[in-house]
This record gives structure tokens, C-alpha cells and sequence, in this order.
């Protein structure tokens, strides 16, 4: 789909990689860039900047979601293309020597919930309020920011790989549905990208996998918008992430092994094993 002269509407377009795309839609001709965000100064400051407006709400909301999406018709007619891009990292963080229940499966249930609630059923329920209108017209487009997380696996949190797999299989799912009615999806899978999310992530101390190849947003969003504008499902703004996917479906057992190893020389890991007892750390 080409961007000029379409009406684009981008959750979480307050910051990071969706205030990245917003600008990068209004510079190619967007008739018009809405941003929606959980957070008011930064989706008011990017409207601003963009020319364009903004609706404060949380994707995790259902009614409020179909509520902004009915706004945005009533004022714009129609949605060409929705970004479904905010998302969040809950209930990260790396087992550690003598604390088995911090981050992956022992994260709390709210944690898993609002990663599920953000990451999965954010984009349901803005896909499911604009996708009506672009089937009666017979063309749209669907942006669905999921991760490399999605396709491999993150090491510093399950929860946020595990809603990012289901991200991608709900692209995957829509892709082959929809594409024989004008509709078409992507599905943008980074790796690590300088944005707020990654920066928390380097403070916890869970990024050292992410940090040396990390790209900026802006990056992320032209190679993004290249691939809709070329109706690409794919979009993989880190080249490596094909070889890596390549690699684990060829040969899971090797992909387990390897990450498992690089996992250990990055982080460390906690052995029981009978000479160490005390669970040491082996790199
Ligand atoms: N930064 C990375 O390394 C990276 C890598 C791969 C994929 N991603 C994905 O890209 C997307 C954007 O991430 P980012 O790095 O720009 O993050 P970010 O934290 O920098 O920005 C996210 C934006 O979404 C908004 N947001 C958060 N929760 C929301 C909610 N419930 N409702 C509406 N808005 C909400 C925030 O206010 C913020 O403006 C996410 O889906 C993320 O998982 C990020």
C-alpha cells in the first residue's frame, strides 16, 4: 500500500518505534497520523509534531479501543492502515543463583495477564475494530509490530516471548485469511531497537543479548514502512533474524544447544549439580 494520501492510526505512536513510523507516515504524504497511547504528553507532543491527533487508551481495553477506532471514523472516514504496535515487557528478568522464582515462568499472574492483555489482545482488539471497515472497501492494511522474540526466543523474558510467538502467528493467521480480499498484513520483527523498553531492559540487566546489535528507531521504521509500501509480510529490520529462523527450523535440537550456551556465557547459570552444591555460576 503506498502511504501518501492514506489515513494511518498507530497505538502506542508516543514514543519509541511507533512515534518512529508516525513520523515516518507523515513525512510520506499520510493524509493523516493518529496516534493512540496509554501515555498523554507523549501522544499529544507527537500529534503535535506530526500534524496529526491523538486518543489517550490503553489497546489492552477493549471498549475503549472500539471506541477511539469509532472516533477516528467519524472524524476521518476511514482507517487505511492501523499500526498495531504498542506493546510492553512484564515479569522480565533473569533466574539468578539462589533465586529461582524471579522472571520467566515465575513471574506473577498479572504479569503474565498484562502481557497477554498489551502485546496479544491489544492488537485483537484494534484489528478487530478496523478490519469491518477495510473488508467493505475491499483494501486495507495491517501492521502488526511483534519481534524477533516471536520467531526466537527472548532471553530475558518469557512472558514477553511467548505473547510475541502469538503476535506473530495471529500476522500469520490474518495474512493468509485476508489476502485474497485486499487486505494486506505485515509483521515487523526486530531485534533490539534504542527505544524506552530497551533501555529498562539494559537497567535490569537483561539486554547484554540485545545492546551490541541494536538499531535505531527510526531505522525500524523506514524498513517498515518500505515493506507496506511493497505489501511484504515480513519485515525484518535486522537481516540476521532470517539466518537465525532459518537455523532453528532446520535444526531445533542445535538451536536449543547453541542458545542454551550463549545464554550461560552471557548470564551465567545456576547449576545443582552434586560438585556445586551451592549453585555456582558456570560460563
Ligand atoms: N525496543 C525493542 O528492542 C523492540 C524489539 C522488538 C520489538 N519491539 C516491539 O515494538 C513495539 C514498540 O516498542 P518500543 O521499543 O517502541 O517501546 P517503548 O516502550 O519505547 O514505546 C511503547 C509505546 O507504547 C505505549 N504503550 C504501552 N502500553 C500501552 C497500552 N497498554 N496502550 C497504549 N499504548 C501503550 C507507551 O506509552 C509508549 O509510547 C512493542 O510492541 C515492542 O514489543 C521492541
Amino acid at each position: 500500500m503506498r502511504i501518501a494520501g492514506r489515513v494511518a492510526l498507530v497505538t502506542g505512536g508516543g514514543g519509541g518505534i511507533g512515534a518512529a513510523l508516525a513520523r515516518r507516515l507523515a513525512a510520506g504524504g499520510a493524509a493523516a497520523v493518529v496516534i493512540a497511547d496509554i501515555d498523554r504528553p507523549t501522544a499529544a507532543a507527537l500529534a503535535h509534531e506530526v500534524g496529526g491527533d491523538f486518543h489517550v487508551v490503553d489497546v489492552g481495553d477493549r471498549c475503549a479501543v472500539e471506541a477511539m477506532v469509532a472516533a477516528v471514523l467519524a472524524r476521518h472516514g476511514r482507517i487505511d492502515l492501523l499500526c498495531a504496535n504498542a506493546g510492553v515487557i512484564e515479569g522480565s528478568g533473569l533466574p539468578v543463583a539462589g533465586d529461582e522464582t524471579f522472571g520467566g515462568v515465575f513471574a506473577s499472574d498479572e504479569a503474565w495477564l498484562r502481557s497477554w492483555s498489551v502485546n496479544l489482545m491489544g492488537q485483537v482488539h484494534a484489528i478487530r475494530a478496523v478490519l469491518p471497515a477495510m473488508l467493505g472497501r475491499g483494501e486495507g492494511h495491517l501492521l502488526v509490530t511483534a519481534s524477533a522474540a516471536g520467531l526466537l526466543t527472548d532471553l530475558g523474558s518469557l512472558a514477553y516471548t511467548v505473547t510475541k510467538h502469538a503476535s506473530v502467528g495471529l500476522a500469520e493467521w490474518l495474512a493468509i485469511t485476508y489476502r485474497g480480499r485486499g487486505i494486506g498484513v505485515s509483521c515487523l520483527c526486530p531485534m533490539g531497537v534504542r527505544t524506552s523498553m530497551l533501555e529498562a531492559a539494559q537497567a535490569r540487566g537483561e539486554a547484554a543479548h540485545l545492546t551490541a546489535d541494536a538499531i535505531d528507531a527510526e531505522t525500524v521504521a523506514a524498513v517498515a514502512v518500505e515493506g507496506i509500501e511493497s505489501n511484504r509480510f515480513l519485515i525484518l529490520p535486522h537481516p540476521q533474524v532470517s539466518a537465525y529462523f532459518r537455523g532453528k527450523a532446520d535444526d531445533p535440537e542445535r538451536w536449543i544447544e547453541a542458545m542454551s550456551r550463549h545464554r550461560a556465557r552471557l548470564y551465567g547459570e545456576w547449576s545443582p549439580s552434586p560438585e556445586r552444591p551451592d549453585g555456582g555460576e558456570v560460563r
